[in-house]
């Protein structure tokens, strides 16, 4: 898809460089920190002049953000969406101003495709199909106490955004197949190392058997494992754990045997939304979507990878 039709704003048109404007959703996890390095180191690499904003995980500070650089007439716009929906009338106002939009890593809920160029990112539903398919190959393993249940925690991500919702449902798919695999609760944790801790505080207080936490990020997995351990439980063997990110603190976790399983998802995405903004800019075509390829880690897998992982 090309947005060359609408030409690039002035400002980097007159002096030949490329100005973008990046909205980034918060800090709330290792792999958003990953994100923010790779897209802060790329952007100097490729001689971008990056406009940064971190939205605290508020769809109005990124909507401000966005009306911002339309203001300053930057060339290119960046983001990743907090949430899927409510973007429809921001992203008219870009187009109106004829600047074109990249998402990357969150994708938005529009039938209006023509108001972005491209999506950089990850496929979310795989991953939790990823995160379910281990566990139906590992069920009888998981039920813990033998009983022909497997009961599943669910640590949700974000409401509303693309990771927690395409996750949720990836998962929900595979686990079908096996009618001994049940989610007993779900929550919000928020993407964050202390949302999944107070969660999964309060559900070991309120769900009397739990055989497997599925949470979508490390983060909160890691949190999780805070209050299993301060339970008197030992995570990874009184209670599966499965995450996704595969950032480093989750990898150490998991060759500890502290988590048994992390479907990767890849914060390494500059490069690649440098290199589209600057054919975005050109008037070139670039692919409507590009999906990022990731992997699994078992215990020893993460073993064998962590001395060279880079975040
Ligand atoms: O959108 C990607 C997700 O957002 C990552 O899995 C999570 O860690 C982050 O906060």
């Amino acid at each position: 898809m090309s947005l060359s039709a609408c030409g690039s704003s002035e400002e980097g048109a007159d002096d030949g460089s490329i100005t973008m404007g990046f909205a980034q959703v918060g800090a709330e996890s290792g792999w958003r920190t990953a994100n923010t390095t790779s897209i802060q180191e790329s952007a100097k690499e490729a001689g971008i002049d990056l406009k940064f904003s971190d939205a605290q995980q508020k769809q109005e500070n990124q909507i401000k953000s966005i009306r911002s650089y339309i203001q300053q007439k930057v060339d290119v716009i960046a983001f990743s969406p907090v949430v899927e929906t409510g973007w429809d009338a921001v992203l008219q106002e870009a187009k109106r101003a004829k600047i074109p939009v990249v998402l990357t890593d969150r994708a938005v809920d529009t039938e209006d495709t023509s108001l972005y160029v491209t999506f950089i990112g990850s496929d979310f539903v795989e991953e939790g199909e990823k995160a379910g398919q281990w566990l139906v190959d590992n069920a009888e393993a998981s039920d813990v106490d033998k009983d022909g249940a497997v009961n599943v925690v669910e640590l949700q991500g974000t409401t509303g955004s693309a990771p927690a919702l395409d996750r949720k449902k990836g998962f929900e798919d595979v686990i079908s197949s096996d009618s001994k695999i049940k989610i007993t609760a779900s929550q919000t944790g928020d993407f964050t190392r202390d949302g999944g801790k107070q969660v999964m505080e309060a559900f070991l207080q309120s769900t009397p058997k739990i055989d497997v936490v599925y949470a979508h990020n490390d983060d909160m997995g890691l949190g999780a494992i805070e209050a299993i351990k301060a339970a008197g439980k030992k995570p990874g063997t009184d209670i599966k754990i499965i995450t996704v990110d595969a950032v480093k603190d989750g990898m150490t976790a998991l060759a500890a045997g502290e988590i048994n399983f992390i479907v990767e998802c890849s914060p390494l995405l500059g490069e690649q939304l440098m290199d589209v903004a600057e054919k975005v800019v050109a008037g070139e075509e670039v692919p409507d979507l590009i999906v990022t390829e990731e992997t699994t880690f078992t215990p020893e897998q993460a073993a064998e990878a962590l001395p060279d992982r880079k975040y």
